[in-house]
């Protein structure tokens, strides 16, 4: 299936050299829009009309490279706030130098890996996003920066091999859990719209609606934490799965849905070797996939099994992927999602799905 270019943002690609840009092309194609430029003239009269997410600038762009055409770009009221990627293959390059010095985006000296390249733009975007929420209530503007923050340290707890300590997600979700306990939730599933981490958006998705459950049925304090912290960390196995496989846009094969489905034990190893994770944190990671007649994995269990944590983390789940927006599809209205998920009656709890309908559906609404 082609994916419709329309749901992606725009990245803008110049530079003189055609095999390099068919090569960025190839590489951005799946997760964004591209258009791509051979010369300055052409990017300029586009750039001054349109405002991409980034624009990527190869230090040989004719007639007078890169640097020139970086230098007028940032004239144009267009670009004010879109960050830029520096390429270049000499080891002294104005327009690396330049973009370093003026902190506009990230300055990449070729060759590169495609991951680099990647990651280098993801961050970027969001980074932008992550701007627009100065202007957010604090409550809320707190529990979208805490949370993200707290991704980008668990990655980087898991690239040098350090435990996730449950202390300080539990610091991390405070804000959440009070925006939550007030019903003052709306900026936060507004905010995290365009950012570029899937698994940062859907796991803050999956946060506070487990947290919204826990609140309807009387849950306050500590109680509630638990549930936004399990919500957080249910897919942090997620973080070991190779980038193509998890955002590939479409359906995966037989053997990269077998790597995608290992991000429950995944989950399961890190929260048991990180530092307190309570059980019922361990245990959402653990059965959030799991149905009720045993078809859901990776364990197979069944009806009395299921913790009832994890049944209510089972329907935010499907909840938030069904209603999530990819680069590959619209996000599904939620009143089909939620028609959708009441026809699953041997694998949800149907009790469960029925006591919380009205609490998923009043949040969709709010952050429509
Ligand atoms: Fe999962
Ligand atoms: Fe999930």
């Amino acid at each position: 299936m082609t994916p419709d270019v329309s749901r992606k943002v725009l990245v803008v690609v110049v530079g003189g050299s055609e095999r390099q840009r068919t090569e960025i092309e190839r590489a951005l194609m799946s997760f964004y829009k591209v258009q791509s430029f051979a010369e300055a003239e052409a990017a300029k009269a586009m750039l001054a009309k349109t405002t991409p997410a980034l624009v990527l600038i190869d230090e040989e762009v004719p007639p007078k490279g890169g640097y020139k055409l970086l230098i007028n770009l940032l004239l144009l009221p267009s670009l004010q706030g879109v960050p830029f990627v520096g390429l270049s293959g000499r080891p002294q390059s104005d327009l690396l130098d330049f973009i370093e010095a003026k902190k506009l985006g990230v300055a990449l000296a070729k060759p590169f890996l495609r991951s680099r390249l990647l990651k280098s733009i993801s961050g970027l975007i969001n980074k932008s996003v992550e701007q627009g929420w100065e202007k957010i209530e604090p409550v809320q503007r707190q529990a979208l920066t805490k949370t993200v923050a707290l991704f980008n340290d668990i990655s980087d707890n898991l690239e040098s091999g350090e435990p996730i300590p449950f202390a300080s997600v539990r610091e991390s979700c405070k804000p959440l859990a009070q925006a939550i306990a007030t019903q003052s939730y709306r900026d936060i599933l507004k905010g995290v719209k365009g950012h570029d981490n899937y698994s940062y958006v859907h796991s803050l998705r999956v946060a506070t609606f487990l947290s919204l459950f826990g609140t309807t049925i009387g849950m306050k304090g500590d109680e509630l934490l638990l549930l936004a912290s399990g919500g957080m960390l249910h897919d942090i196995g997620k973080m070991t799965i190779p980038h193509d496989v998890l955002n590939k846009p479409g359906k995966l094969s037989s053997e990269e849905f077998t790597v995608m489905k290992s991000h429950v034990t995944n989950s399961v190893a890190l929260l048991n070797s990180g530092l307190e994770i309570p059980k019922g944190v361990i245990v959402i990671a653990e059965q959030h996939h799991e149905k009720l007649d045993g078809t859901g994995y990776p364990n197979g269990i069944k009806g009395g099994q299921l913790n009832e944590l994890a049944r209510m983390a089972a329907i935010v789940d499907i909840f938030g992927a069904l209603t999530d927006r990819r680069v590959y599809k619209d996000p599904m209205p939620p009143e089909k999602a939620l028609g959708i998920m009441a026809e699953m009656t041997d694998g949800l709890d149907q009790n469960f799905l029925a006591l919380f309908r009205h609490v998923l559906l009043d949040a969709a609404l709010e952050a429509a």
